[in-house]
């Protein structure tokens, strides 16, 4: 636990779930008394949310895997110094859905082969870490459709299809193996309820 608040991120591939279930846990968590924010990368703050715009919308080679990075870290950086930190330090508990390991993944091993510079620029820019991460891991093929029936125009990343899905769930699954005291695997193929408890169980045995 940090010295103020909780910070607990959700990641995994498209369509996996992380906003239903992040929606869920800062339900339960207020219904329990918590102050909770509830927030999302890319994105949640107002200069965060532009950088989203740009590299969400458009043509899958809009951007370089190089580029994308740098948008990323600095949507980032923003809305750790206006969101997440400050939320922090009021003793809040912080709900993300995604943050860092999605850098990791998606810029360091499935768009382009750079995890070394998406740590040097981490630990330049960024430098934190969430107190629990919870990975939903499941099939791509079946993430892929969910994310695409909820048609929100922004499929730049979905639109590259289940072999680069197959990719990001083996790397966030390495990730597992590589922060195994952040990082806790969440079996996302039961219905939602299901998904929620189990989440549920995880964090408020973090927080006791
Ligand atoms: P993500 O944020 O990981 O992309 P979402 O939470 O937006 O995923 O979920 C994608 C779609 O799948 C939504 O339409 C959501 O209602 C649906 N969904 C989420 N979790 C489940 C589940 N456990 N079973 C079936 N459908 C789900
Ligand atoms: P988002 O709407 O969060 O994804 P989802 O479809 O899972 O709800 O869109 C974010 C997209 O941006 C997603 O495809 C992953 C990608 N992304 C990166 O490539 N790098 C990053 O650092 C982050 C935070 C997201």
């Amino acid at each position: 636990m940090s010295a103020a608040g909780l910070f607990v991120t959700f990641e995994g591939i498209d369509g996996s779930g992380k906003s239903t279930q992040a929606r869920m846990l800062a339900d339960h968590l207020r219904q329990s008394g918590h102050d909770v924010l509830l927030t999302r990368e890319p994105g949640g703050s107002p200069g965060a949310e532009d950088i989203r715009a740009l590299v969400l919308e458009g043509e899958p080679d809009r951007w370089s895997a190089e580029t994308e990075l740098l948008l990323f870290t600095a949507a980032r950086r923003d809305h750790l110094e206006r969101t997440i930190n400050p939320a922090l330090a009021e003793g809040k508990i912080v709900i993300c859905d995604r943050f860092a390991d999605s850098t990791r993944v998606y810029q360091g091993v499935s768009r382009g082969n750079l995890r070394s510079q998406v740590d040097k620029l981490h630990n330049l820019m960024i430098g934190r870490e969430p107190d629990l991460t919870l990975l939903i891991d499941m099939d791509p093929g079946a993430g892929l459709e969910r994310a695409l029936s909820r048609g929100t125009g922004e499929e730049r990343f979905e639109s590259f299809g289940t072999g680069l899905q197959e990719r990001m769930r083996q790397g966030f699954l390495d990730l597992a193996g590589e922060f195994p005291d952040r990082i806790t695997i969440v079996d996302g193929t039961g219905g939602i309820e299901d998904v929620a408890a189990d989440i549920q169980r995880i964090a408020t045995d973090r927080l006791t």
